[in-house]
């Protein structure tokens, strides 16, 4: 399966403009699953939640959503992308997925990252699986990363790849997510953005580096650290259904569980 990443560079609010430039993008790459950056049609640095009511979308009515899912249907791809999601009084960050057939998955991101927490609502979606013609995916929103809990409740229902548009400014997400397609054995993708944005006095430098992981860590592709970048992979998805790491270690199955509980505790 050919699977990939985009990475762009929105522009603030210039929604008709980020969506056509990622449609374009992806009517010239052949790909079977690709990822697009967080909030890619809105641009990133909302200075409040007025306007951030004002660029959000709904979802599946919203013109966004129905640009991709049209996309999805014309080049045969599954693609999925971060979006701001209008849901009656609540906005979210959201992630979603479009296929050929025409479905339809949102996950709302969970774990709110900084000024985030000021205009938008966190995610109330239970972390899932969907199972996309031949692939078991599953969606988590950049910040989520810093959670191992996200990743591991994505594998354990059947991900065979994490599939992570993000917004990044720190420098560490890209090394964890090796880590976390090795202690899950999954693939991931994570599809950053690069460039800057500004407001009232308060720069953001995104980080780019949007890469693929396999599940023994191995980097399959990787973006500079700015410029717009376009990387598939060919790959078997079924390597992440095995949780073998050795002839004696299963590392679902090895699980002491019981030893756990305080993780879940608040
Ligand atoms: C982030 O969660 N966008 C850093």
């Amino acid at each position: 399966m050919k699977i990939g990443f985009i990475q762009t560079n929105p522009e603030f609010g210039q929604v008709e403009h980020n969506v056509s430039r990622a449609v374009d993008i992806v009517e010239s790459t052949d790909a079977d699953l690709i990822v697009l950056p967080e909030l890619f049609s809105t641009g990133y640095l909302f200075p409040d939640r007025r306007i951030l009511s004002e660029l959000a979308e709904s979802v599946p009515a919203g013109p966004t959503f129905r640009r991709m899912s049209d996309l999805a249907k014309s080049t045969k791809t599954i693609i999925v992308f971060g979006i701001a999601e209008k849901a009656g009084d609540k906005l979210y960050d959201s992630s979603v997925c479009v296929a050929p057939e025409g479905c339809c998955h949102i996950y709302r991101k969970l774990h709110l990252f900084a000024g985030e927490k000021s205009y938008f609502d966190p995610g109330d979606l239970p972390l899932r699986a969907y199972e996309v013609n031949d692939c078991t995916l599953g969606m988590m929103v950049c910040f989520d990363w810093i959670f191992p809990e996200v990743c591991r409740v994505l594998a354990l229902k059947g991900a065979h790849v994490i599939c992570h548009p993000v917004n990044l400014v720190l420098h560490y997400c890209q090394d964890v997510m090796r880590t976390r397609s090795i202690e899950n054995q999954v693939f991931t993708i994570t599809a950053n953005r690069f460039g800057t944005e500004s407001h009232s006095g308060k720069v953001l430098k995104f980080t780019g580096r949007s890469q693929i992981t396999a599940p023994n860590g191995e980097v399959l592709a990787k973006a500079d650290e700015s410029g717009e970048s376009i990387q598939i992979v060919d790959v078997d998805l079924h390597l992440a259904e095995s949780k073998q790491v050795t002839e004696q270690n299963d590392i679902f199955a090895d699980r002491r569980t019981r030893f756990y509980k305080d993780i879940l505790s608040s």
